[in-house]
């Protein structure tokens, strides 16, 4: 690669915030921007894995601060944000990984949608949705001060084609989406086109809340993994690390006129039509 190239895809000296870093994709996320030369924030509710994510950083010659905070709690939000401040003086990147499902709002077996207790559905609405829209304005908001900064949300595939069970996660992160593109218009529009917010919709890595759903004790796959497989056209499931390459191009200058899009990174699970 050549220099002028090089520095299209370069963050270094940026300053990120990742949300649920401590978990599997967002770690991965925050590994991979620090490997481009970003320095990261490690926000999530466990001190202890914050900073072992945080070591692990350091150990591979980059740049990282824990921020122990829940996403849903504006003070502790604003804590972290003046730590980043206090620390590196500025705020260039946010991803927003907290996120996940709830398995009470989730109608599996001999369930039924007439049932889905009303507390689940507020919970895994307010973990995807809120916990994605209170980060934005914590840490969007010395974004639009400065002029300039990226967000990047995750989605998932259920937000564009409901997945069997799975009701009010997918709800919430079509929220997301939604959310991506409004938030993609009303920064830039108000504070200039150096502000951009785009997602990543993953298709199906194994992470810690869904691994039990898509694979048996022994290794073998579930039901429903079996189906996922058979509808993912790279026929397995992602690895982590490859959400970083489209990570590091929204978030670099290669992609300063790409505002509002949700890019799938999915082995082709959202072309395929199962047939
Ligand atoms: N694994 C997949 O196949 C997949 C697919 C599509 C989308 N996603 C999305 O990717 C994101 C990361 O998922 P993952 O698979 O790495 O899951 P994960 O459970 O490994 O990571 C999620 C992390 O978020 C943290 N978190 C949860 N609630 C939080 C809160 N209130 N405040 C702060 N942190 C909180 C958790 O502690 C955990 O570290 C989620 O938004 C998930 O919905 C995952």
């Amino acid at each position: 690669m050549d220099g002028a190239l090089g520095d299209l895809f370069s963050l270094k000296g940026a300053a990120a915030v990742v949300t649920g870093a401590t978990g599997v994709l967002g770690g991965a996320m925050a590994r991979g921007l620090a490997g481009a030369g970003a320095k990261v924030g490690i926000l999530g509710r466990r001190a202890g894995r914050a900073e072992e994510v945080v070591s692990g950083i350091e150990k591979s010659g980059g740049e990282a601060l824990a921020l122990p905070a829940d996403v849903l709690d504006r003070g502790e939000l604003e804590a972290a944000r003046e730590t980043v401040i206090g620390r590196w003086g500025r705020l260039d990147l946010l991803v927003n990984a907290a996120g996940g499902n709830v398995p009470e709002a989730t109608v599996s077996g001999d369930a039924e949608i007439f049932d889905l207790p009303e507390d689940a559905l507020r919970r895994v609405f307010e973990l995807n949705m809120l916990g994605t829209v209170l980060p934005s304005q914590v840490f969007g908001e010395v974004m639009a001060r400065e002029g300039e900064g990226c967000i990047v949300n995750v989605s998932s595939m259920a937000a564009q084609k409901p997945l069997s069970g799975v009701i009010g996660y997918s709800a919430a992160k079509a929220a997301v989406e939604n959310f991506t593109r409004w938030m993609a218009a009303e920064l830039s529009r108000k504070y200039g086109a150096g502000l951009r917010v785009n997602a990543v919709a993953p298709g199906f890595f194994l992470g810690e809340q869904n691994r039990a759903m898509l694979v048996n004790e022994d290794g073998s796959l579930t039901e429903r993994g079996r189906k996922i497989i058979e509808h993912t056209p790279a026929g397995r499931f992602g690895e982590p690390e490859e959400l970083v390459g489209t990570l590091i191009w929204l978030c670099s200058p290669a992609a300063r006129f790409v505002t509002g899009v949700v890019v799938p990174v999915d082995g082709g699970f959202s072309a395929f039509g199962g047939i």
